[in-house]
């Protein structure tokens, strides 16, 4: 008997059974971060065969694109509607795979009642703090054991590190945030909590965020990780954008890249980011690829993404998920921003669901002894 099963073995060996190498992102990185994407509520209840094995197969963490954002949550003050966060969880589960809530205070997509009362008067700072109470309590405990850690505040921190004057900040006071990550405890002391924001790889936007890391921590507030969006462009600084991932791991949380995607389109002013109010007019010179990207331009995408994930796998110690934001080229918000009917090519995944390049090669470095 022990005799057969060494043979069994020995022939396994022989034809690779046993030193097979991963295929899939998700298998790859399986012991290094979560690999994840963004998906919005036509991917999550699509029945195309095809893409629901993608998703299921590439990604071992999903999250909300929209549907877990205020103004879908709770349209109007306590109408809630979870029905498409749910079948988001639903889908997760099945496929196993982790869920990031996106995102509980945001002062884009907020509904407007938010802040206004019945003669749509500015409300008090009880007001306004007593609804994002509601609203941060009556979510997380919805998704409570559905949703693994949350992105308490979104895009507070404006690039030269000051507070973004929103109407939460207005209203409460910069103390908002640290409200916000009181009550999210609250909901669900089990849940992690982030802060999330883009632009990243500015110095002043560093600083701010580093303050309000030191500040959440010093008045005992919960702080798991940062999340860097990374909407990145070919000329964002990556030796900025790493000196921030190190000083944010250095102010004592993990970080997570959140919102990946790589825009090879021109850029109407020169600067990169995701200040959703940012639009420009539509010209042709500004979208030169509407009927393919030339070899050369796909050769640069594939090289710059395998420079981030160098910049990843070496960071995996405190690094706990990368997602990108949306899975194919087709379905990314990059196609209408900052000008709208554009043909960009940001993703992981080609418009016919075929992996790019680097895929390829993410997937072996991945596994390559260098990161071990
Ligand atoms: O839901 C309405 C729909 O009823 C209507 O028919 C349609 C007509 O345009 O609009 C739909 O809403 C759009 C929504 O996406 C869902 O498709 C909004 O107009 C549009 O503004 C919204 O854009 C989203 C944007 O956030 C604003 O919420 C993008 O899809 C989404 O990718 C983007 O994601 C943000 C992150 O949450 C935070 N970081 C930046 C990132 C990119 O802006």
């Amino acid at each position: 008997m022990k005799r057969s099963v060494f043979l069994l073995a020995a022939v396994m060996a022989t034809i690779g059974v046993f030193s097979q190498k991963a295929t899939t992102m998700r298998e790859a990185f399986a012991d290094k971060f979560l690999i994840g994407t963004a998906l919005n509520t036509r991917q999550v209840v699509s029945r195309d065969k095809a893409l629901q094995a993608l998703i299921k197969d590439n990604f071992s963490a999903v999250v909300a694109e929209n549907c877990m954002k205020a103004e879908v949550l709770q349209p109007q003050e306590g109408v809630f509607n979870f029905k498409d966060g749910d079948r988001l969880c639903d889908l997760a589960e099945k496929n196993g795979q982790v869920v990031t809530g996106h995102c509980l205070i945001w002062h884009s997509q907020a509904p407007r009642w938010f802040f206004t009362d019945k003669d749509g008067k500015t409300v008090s700072r009880e007001v306004l703090v007593q609804r994002m109470k509601d609203h941060i309590y009556k979510v997380v405990r919805h998704y409570k054991g559905r949703v693994k850690g949350w992105d308490v505040v979104n895009e507070a921190i404006e690039g030269n590190g000051d507070f973004r004057k929103s109407r939460f900040y207005k209203i409460i006071g910069p103390d908002f945030i640290r409200l916000a990550f009181q009550f999210a405890h609250e909901a669900d002391p089990e849940a992690e909590l982030y802060y999330n924001d883009y632009g990243m790889d500015s110095p002043g936007k560093r600083e701010g965020v580093v303050r309000l890391i030191k500040d959440l921590k010093a008045h005992g507030c919960r702080i798991d990780a940062v999340g860097m969006q990374s909407h990145v462009g070919f000329n964002t600084p990556l030796d900025e954008y790493e000196k921030s991932m190190d000083t944010f791991i250095a102010a004592g949380v993990k970080v997570m890249v959140t919102e990946l995607d790589l825009s090879v389109l021109p850029w109407p002013k020169g600067n990169y980011g995701a200040a959703v109010e940012t639009n420009f007019e539509y010209q042709k010179k500004i979208d030169p690829y509407k009927d393919g990207l030339p070899k050369a331009k796909a050769k640069e995408a594939d090289d710059f993404y395998i420079k981030l994930f160098d910049i990843y796998l070496r960071h995996s110690k405190d690094l706990t998920r990368v997602t990108f934001w949306g899975v194919t080229d087709g379905d990314s918000w990059k196609n209408g921003f900052p000008v709208r009917g554009r043909t960009d090519y940001p993703l992981a995944f080609d418009r016919k669901m075929k992996p790019k390049g680097f895929v390829k090669t993410i997937v072996e470095m991945a596994q390559s002894d260098k990161y071990n």
